[in-house]
């Protein structure tokens, strides 16, 4: 496995279960205590050696990219007032040695044409992605722990976690055998499937390590589960090609991308982080 670089970070979703806050703003902008999603994300990325930042963007771009770019009027502001925590806290958001990248989205047409989106800046290297509504408290960033174990067992990981039956039709749903405590092969995956036809309660969360032959199988994947292009459906066609790994990550996962996970990580990160209390 070629050392991994680039990260992509679709930010083009309609974002519609948060209503009326998500009209003029990308979800991935609504905060957790003090910090957008899509910070915690590039964060992590960061912390797993990631220095190419790629955000495929809908409509809505503006607010990500000022928020990663530089500010000087407010930076001015701050230094002249002596807020000099603040200050450093606005210039270091991203490191000197991390570039960010941004491409649009042609419209909303699904998750997997969204990774799509982004193959002419990807190019021929395996690559991340990661879904900021998926918010994951680790010791250890989860995307570094996929990119150890994409050089250990030589091939793509996704990132997955057990779920209550009842819940599969929320997921990419993998089958897979044991590899060891942690990692299992893949041999197959379905989107969203009913409970009662899920092959298996393993359930995929917003961070993969893909090999570009993903580009490939993306480009002819047809519309599947909501109508739209499905990443799962071109994972499921690269597995038959490439071996893909199912890796149970270690971390509390938060399902920002609705409201109840939303207002538990908002609690649990203000609780651990910030001494707050509701
Ligand atoms: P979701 O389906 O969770 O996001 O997509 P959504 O469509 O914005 O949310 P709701 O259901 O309307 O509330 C998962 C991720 O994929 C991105 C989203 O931005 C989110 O990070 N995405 C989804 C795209 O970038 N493009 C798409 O066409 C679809």
């Amino acid at each position: 496995m070629r050392p991994i670089r680039k990260a992509v970070f679709p930010v083009a979703g309609m974002g519609t279960r948060f209503l009326p806050a998500t009209k003029a703003m990308p979800k991935e902008m609504l905060p957790v205590v003090d910090k957008p999603l899509i910070q915690y994300a590039v964060e992590e990325a960061v912390k797993a050696g990631i220095t190419e930042l790629i955000f495929v963007t809908g409509r809505n771009k503006r607010a990500i990219e000022d928020h990663f770019d530089s500010a000087p009027e407010l930076e001015a502001d701050l230094e002249s007032k002596n807020k000099i925590e603040l200050l450093n806290t606005v210039r270091g958001i991203l490191p000197a040695n991390v570039n960010c990248i941004y491409i649009r989205q042609s419209a909303p047409l699904g998750l997997g044409h969204a990774v799509l989106t982004a193959a002419p800046i990807v190019g021929n290297e395996p690559f991340a992605v990661l879904l900021a509504d998926d918010l994951i408290d680790a010791d250890e960033p989860v995307l570094k722990q996929l990119i150890d174990a994409a050089i250990k067992y030589d091939g793509s990981v996704l990132g997955v976690q057990d779920v209550p039956r009842e819940e599969t039709k929320k997921y990419g749903i993998c089958d897979a055998q044991r590899v060891d405590d942690r990692a299992a092969r893949v041999t197959h995956m379905v989107e969203k499937p009913e409970p009662a036809d899920a092959p298996s309660t393993l359930a995929v969360v917003g961070r993969y390590i893909l090999e570009p032959e993903i580009f490939d199988h993306l480009r002819k994947t047809q519309r599947g589960a909501g109508n739209e292009i499905q990443l799962t459906d071109g994972i499921e066609a690269l597995l038959r090609e490439r071996a893909v790994y199912a890796y149970r990550y270690e971390g509390q996962r938060y399902d920002c991308g609705n409201k109840t996970g939303m207002f538990e990580a908002t609690v649990a990160l203000g609780r651990k982080y910030h001494g707050l209390e509701p």
